[in-house]
């Protein structure tokens, strides 16, 4: 019987997405992570056996075909991380309605979407994790700031509420993770953690909770976050 563990990493060209998969490659489990365009990074883990698909989670047509593309296999771990930070420093009212909207689309209704379709290729025991944030918590916003990307990200969250209680009675587990304030191009040299300390933080609580039932939203050293 085989018993490695298969995980789908969604936005994984660099930053978080590139170092989930260089960590669960090295933690053991088969690992199919995506690009939007060629990626070096990917392309070193991709000759090391991680396997390199590409898809926008913002083009249905491109994940239905990936989703055809993968054919029937099932995923013990199936995590979108991508998103974005367009204007993130603007309050709301001066972000471009095209530019807050597709803010919206990309961390919120992407992810959403991506997990709806590939809800099927979950294998018994397994879970679905979206990449949320702290920012995505109302009762945690007590500083204000990052306006736009703060509403998406609690977008994300209630839309992962519901789309849990949706599936309910398929038992779906929905993991939505805080990685921390981490150094990549969107948190900035500034950011209090590396790619490693993060990543590996929220591989062991992601792990300790595969198979779960129902909707957790917890942070990257496995702490649970109020909504
Ligand atoms: N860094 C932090 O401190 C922090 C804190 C809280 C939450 N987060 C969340 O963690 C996730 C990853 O962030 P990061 O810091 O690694 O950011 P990053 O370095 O800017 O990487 C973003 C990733 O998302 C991908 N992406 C963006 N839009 C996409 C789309 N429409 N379809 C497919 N892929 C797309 C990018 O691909 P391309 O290379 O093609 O652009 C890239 O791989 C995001 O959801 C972010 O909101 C980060």
């Amino acid at each position: 019987m085989d018993t490695q563990k298969n995980a789908l990493i969604v936005g994984a060209s660099r930053g978080l997405g590139l170092g989930l998969a260089e960590t669960f490659l090295r933690r053991g489990w088969r690992v199919t992570a995506t690009q939007r365009g060629a990626s070096p990074g990917l392309a070193a883990l991709e000759a090391e056996g991680v396997r390199v698909e590409t898809v926008d989670i913002d083009d249905d047509a491109a994940v239905e075909t990936l989703h055809g593309r993968l054919g029937a296999e099932r995923f013990d771990l199936i995590f979108v991380v991508a998103g974005v930070a367009t204007q993130a420093h603007d309050p709301a009212h001066a972000v471009p309605r095209d530019v807050a909207a597709q803010v919206y689309l990309t961390n919120a209704i992407g992810p959403i979407r991506f997990a709806e379709t590939f809800r099927d290729r979950l294998a018994t025991g397994g879970s679905l994790a979206l990449m949320s944030s702290v920012l995505g918590s109302v009762a945690l916003n007590e500083s204000g700031g990052w306006e736009i990307y703060r509403a998406s990200k609690a977008a994300l969250n209630t839309l992962a509420r519901s789309l849990a209680v949706r599936h309910q009675g398929d038992g779906l587990g929905v993991l939505l993770v805080h990685p921390g304030w981490v150094r990549t191009d969107m948190g900035g040299a500034e950011a209090d953690l590396d790619v490693a300390t993060s990543v590996a933080g929220m591989a062991d609580a992601v792990e300790a909770r595969l198979g779960q039932p129902g909707c957790q939203y917890f942070d990257y050293r496995g702490e649970t976050l109020a909504w």
